[in-house]
């Protein structure tokens, strides 16, 4: 089962999640994290990039995959996942930009793209702790909903949903590529460990089909059940439709302070 925790707001899963991210790479200063794009992970960012800062934190190694990419947008392209990483996750916490990588969305070459980044993260010793958020149809990077719990690193077809979701970061919904290249849900099921955010009522019903299932395809936040370490971290709004809601605060509140996330 994920260890669902529910936080007074998105500063608080922000910082939670920080605290556990710098713990882990004061231990192990050439971590790979895995990178989320979306609105839900600002937070995060934010607070490791402040306590990176505050307390000092050598990142120099840590290294870094992003969860996939949109395929055709040109080279720079203000909202390609390469920019937002580069914009809200490298620069803020002075990461060194050799050692973060993104799926190649551009089109020549796309064929092997996905093949290559596999290689590169099983070169790389796999994913200490992706970080993700989940879409409103539920889906995890964009694996939408009838992705296979064992797939890899592929070029896929956005729903219209999604690319409607994903219209407000650009100028028209027309303009949202129909085409991504992401992380398979095999691939993010071989992290070390995973923390998904997810805030507001538009994900509450997301959150419950993630976390208390049915497990299934249709529904690719369901794949976190396989997983022997996931965290969710979610606001009360987020938390809303779960069935268990009451035994995850007590457990929570009842946690042996040691054990972390
Ligand atoms: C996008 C990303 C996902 C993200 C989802 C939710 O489609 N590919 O990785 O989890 O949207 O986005 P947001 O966090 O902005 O709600």
């Amino acid at each position: 089962m994920a260890e669902v925790v529910v936080v007074e707001d998105q500063d608080a899963a922000g910082e939670l999640a920080a605290r556990s991210i710098v713990q882990l790479i004061r231990s192990t200063p050439d971590a790979v994290l895995g990178l989320a794009t979306g609105s839900t992970p600002l937070p995060l960012y934010r607070a490791l990039a402040a306590t990176v800062a505050s307390d000092g934190v050598d990142v120099s190694r840590v290294r870094g995959f992003a969860l996939d990419e949109y395929v055709g947008l040109p080279a720079g392209h203000p909202e390609s996942y390469r920019s937002v990483i580069t914009r809200e996750v490298v620069e803020p916490l002075g990461l060194d930009p050799q050692r973060i990588h993104v799926p190649n969305g551009s089109l020549e070459g796309i064929e092997h793209a996905g093949a290559d980044y596999e290689r590169a993260i099983v070169a790389a010793g796999g994913v200490d702790v992706q970080i993700l958020g989940i879409g409103t149809d539920g889906h995890l990077g964009f694996n939408e909903p009838g992705s296979s719990f064992a797939s890899l690193t592929r070029v896929k077809t956005l729903t219209e949903q999604t690319r409607r979701d994903n219209a407000r970061f650009f100028a028209s919904e027309s303009d949202v590529p129909v085409h991504c290249i992401t992380q398979g849900l095999g691939t993010i099921l071989r992290a070390r460990h995973l923390i998904l955010l997810a805030f507001g009522a538009g994900k509450a019903d997301a959150v419950a089909g993630a976390v208390e299932g049915p497990v299934s395809a249709s529904n690719p936040g369901s794949a976190i059940q396989l997983h022997p370490h996931a965290t969710v971290l979610v606001d009360g709004a987020a938390a809303a439709n779960l069935r268990n809601l009451d035994y995850y605060r007590y457990a929570w509140l009842n946690k042996p302070s040691w054990q972390g996330i």
